[in-house]
């Protein structure tokens, strides 16, 4: 051996004993210490070895087979077929690699279908007459474990399927992944926390803990759900495509994906993925990803399958949402209500589609709550746009070198007291002039979703308050070229821009103003419905609690914080050195009376100008209402590249339909 492959084998097998032990930890243990993403990483690497060194694969490599052993619990099932798994993809080339294959394979372009994939549990379910008679997990692909009664309790598989006067199979096997719904998994979740106990980290583990309970019982308490994704067996009954076999097995009342779809072509399955990726947080049930197939099982057939995956079907995989992680230290920042949040400093790890080396804690009865200790592994978590958090600690992973989070008595950048008020979660820097709170101020002041004043982020704010010119968000309007010209970096056009980024705020609508004044409780809506219903500073200022609760859509809560906000000497302070500063205070913002006004759109596919987000943005600014499904009340379709589905309803209902010129004339008016 070289020392080249002396040193590749070494790796391989320190690889392979590592996903052994992960493979009975997720499989067999339902007590998984890795994300899936470090799993995923695992095996990649391994992959990659054995493709540079062929003579290293063996057949009991984990590359070459499916899943665990079954565990001891449930009675062991030999599946009529191997439950396969999947090869993934992370990227547009790799996918494009596969479809390359599927291609020369089959000497044609074949139809496929995408669906979600679902980070679930696959089981195998026989229906025998039209009668539920087995359920059976995955096991190590060849044999399961029998789940029967506990499949039996899943409200969306029929015990009896729908005959409606047709001949149903005599055999009838399926396979499906069974989940929880993202609302079923925060349930669990909070009746586990009310009782004191530790919570699921995910809802694919507590999905596995309950299929595989020895008491049916509980798995009721647990409401699981299952779609289904494939078919084995269908006595009497055939399909030349799997899209059929859909059909089929929905007309018989059993559960498919709705967004199941049949496509044409790679960029259809690329567009299928982006979709799929923007409606990730919308969706009711988490997703890891898509599965792309060959719709003809003629084809399927054609390309077969390795040892562990068809080759006819592949998983496009999205960024994993949670890893796992070192927790170096637990810091306290202070935001600008004064109130002292712990946060976590991490070991930078790749989550969500970014790096992240800080996450939040929330307060410290969340920190005793999760169990964290300071040096624990950790696992992490960043959906979406949801800030990181930390999900809880791997505890099998401590080592007895980890030490206890202590939280602060006093502020770590003012030095006074943490105030914890009865009743409140949260530990407090009640000093209003602590640095800390009037940067969190100026920061959110300046924001985007507030007054938006460009070139005045985070950095530029701490320096004008080092500086002593700015105390509160008032001073920013007295700022001038000299002053400005103090500041580090800032030559004339710099200082040019910053003036007349401050002169647009000075414009800007009333519920902004509202926003960036920081009022606690007062968001986005509440701004808009108090800005449109008083119209000025000044009336709502004035107004009691009670007029303000007439406010659309405004309880007590947000009622008496605007109450006392208004009645505290500092905020009669800052507003007059904001009308000094020429700030506008009681402009409403013209929503409802723009052009579009009492129009309703819906959009899809990619636009090449703008996204989606800013295209919703630029028809809301001018009266329109943007919505989700088209019916036929909507006003106009608009459509990108590569539209969804949406396009399909639009003409078949007979809605008018805007390209992205046509869109553009639109906002123009
Ligand atoms: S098809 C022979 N379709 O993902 C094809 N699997 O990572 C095997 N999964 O073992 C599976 N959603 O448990 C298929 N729409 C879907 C799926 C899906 C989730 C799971 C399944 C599979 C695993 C592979």
């Amino acid at each position: 051996m070289t020392p080249g492959l002396e040193r590749a084998k070494a790796r391989v097998d320190e690889l392979r004993a590592q996903i052994a032990h992960h493979d009975h930890r997720y499989h067999v243990l339902d007590a998984p210490e890795i994300s899936d993403a470090d799993y995923d990483k695992l095996f990649q690497e391994l992959v990659k070895l054995e493709r540079e060194h062929p003579e290293l694969v063996t057949a009991d490599s984990p590359t070459q087979k499916v899943g665990g052993a079954p565990s001891q619990l449930f009675a062991p099932v030999r599946h009529s077929q191997r439950l396969l798994s999947l090869d993934n993809v992370f990227d547009d080339e790799s996918l494009d690699d596969w479809w390359g294959r599927v291609v020369k394979g089959l000497g044609r372009e074949p139809a496929l279908v995408c669906e979600p994939k679902i980070d679930g549990l696959s089981v195998a379910v026989v229906y025998e007459k039209g009668r539920l008679t087995r359920g059976a997990t995955r096991g190590d692909g060849a044999v399961g474990e029998d789940v029967t009664q506990n499949v039996a309790t899943l409200r969306t598989l029929p015990h009896r399927l729908a005959a409606k006067g047709k001949e149903l199979p005599t055999w009838l096997e399926v396979r499906g992944e069974v989940f929880l719904f993202k609302k079923d998994f925060a349930d669990i979740n909070a009746k586990l926390d009310e009782a004191g106990k530790a919570t699921f980290s995910n809802p694919r583990n507590a999905a596995a803990g309950a299929l595989r309970q020895k008491d049916a019982g509980i798995t009721r308490e647990r409401p699981l759900a299952i779609y289904l994704h494939g078919l084995v067996r269908s006595d009497g009954v055939g399909f030349k495509r799997y899209s059929e076999a859909l059909l089929y097995l929905s007309s018989i009342g059993l559960p498919v994906h709705p967004l199941s779809a049949t496509v044409e072509g790679l960029d259809a399955v690329k567009a299928f993925v982006r979709d799929m990726r923007d409606k990730r947080h919308t969706l009711d049930h988490e997703i890891d990803g898509v599965v792309i197939k060959v719709d003809e099982i003629g084809a399927q057939e054609e390309l077969g399958s390795t040892a562990k995956a068809p080759r006819w079907a592949v998983a496009y995989k999205l960024p994993p949402e949670q890893a796992t992680t070192t927790l170096r230290d637990i810091q306290v920042s202070i935001g600008r209500s004064g109130v002292a949040t712990p946060f976590a400093m991490l070991e930078p790890v790749f989550v969500g589609g970014v790096t992240i080396q800080t996450a939040t804690l929330h307060n410290e009865d969340e920190v005793a709550r999760k169990g964290v200790l300071i040096g624990d592994t950790v696992i992490v978590q960043r959906a979406g746009d949801v800030i990181p958090e930390v999900v809880g600690p791997v505890v099998e992973r401590r080592t007895g070198a980890e030490r206890p989070f202590v939280m602060p008595s006093a502020c770590p950048v003012c030095a006074s007291e943490l105030v914890r008020h009865p009743g409140e979660s949260a530990r407090r820097c009640e000093n209003l002039e602590c640095p800390a709170q009037t940067w969190g101020r100026i920061v959110h002041f300046a924001s985007r979703g507030a007054m938006d004043i460009e070139h005045l982020g985070e950095v530029t704010s701490r320096e004008l308050i080092d500086l002593g010119l700015v105390k509160d968000p008032g001073d920013i309007f007295d700022l001038d070229a000299e002053k400005i010209g103090r500041l580090p970096n800032f030559k004339a056009k710099s200082i040019q821009n910053l003036l007349a980024a401050i002169d647009g705020a000075r414009s800007r609508p009333l519920d902004k103003l509202l926003v960036a004044l920081g009022i606690r409780h007062v968001g986005v809506t509440a701004a808009q419905a108090l800005a449109s219903h008083f119209g000025s500073i000044g009336a709502i200022a004035a107004a009691s609690v009670e007029e303000l609760t007439q406010t659309e859509g405004m309880g007590e809560t947000i009622a008496r914080s605007v109450h006392e906000y208004f009645r505290r000497p500092a905020t009669a302070e800052l507003l007059e050195k904001l009308r000094q500063g020429g700030v506008a205070l009681d402009v409403v913002k013209q929503k409802a009376t723009g052009h579009l006004s009492g129009m309703t759109f819906v959009i899809t596919g990619t636009l090449e100008s703008m996204s989606r987000e800013k295209a919703q943005e630029a028809l809301e600014e001018r009266g329109g209402k943007v919505t989700s499904s088209v019916s036929k009340k909507t006003s106009y379709v608009i459509v990108g590249a590569e539209p969804g589905s949406k396009y399909d309803k639009a003409q078949k209902l007979g809605v008018p339909i805007l390209d992205e010129a046509g869109f553009l004339m639109l906002l123009e008016g």
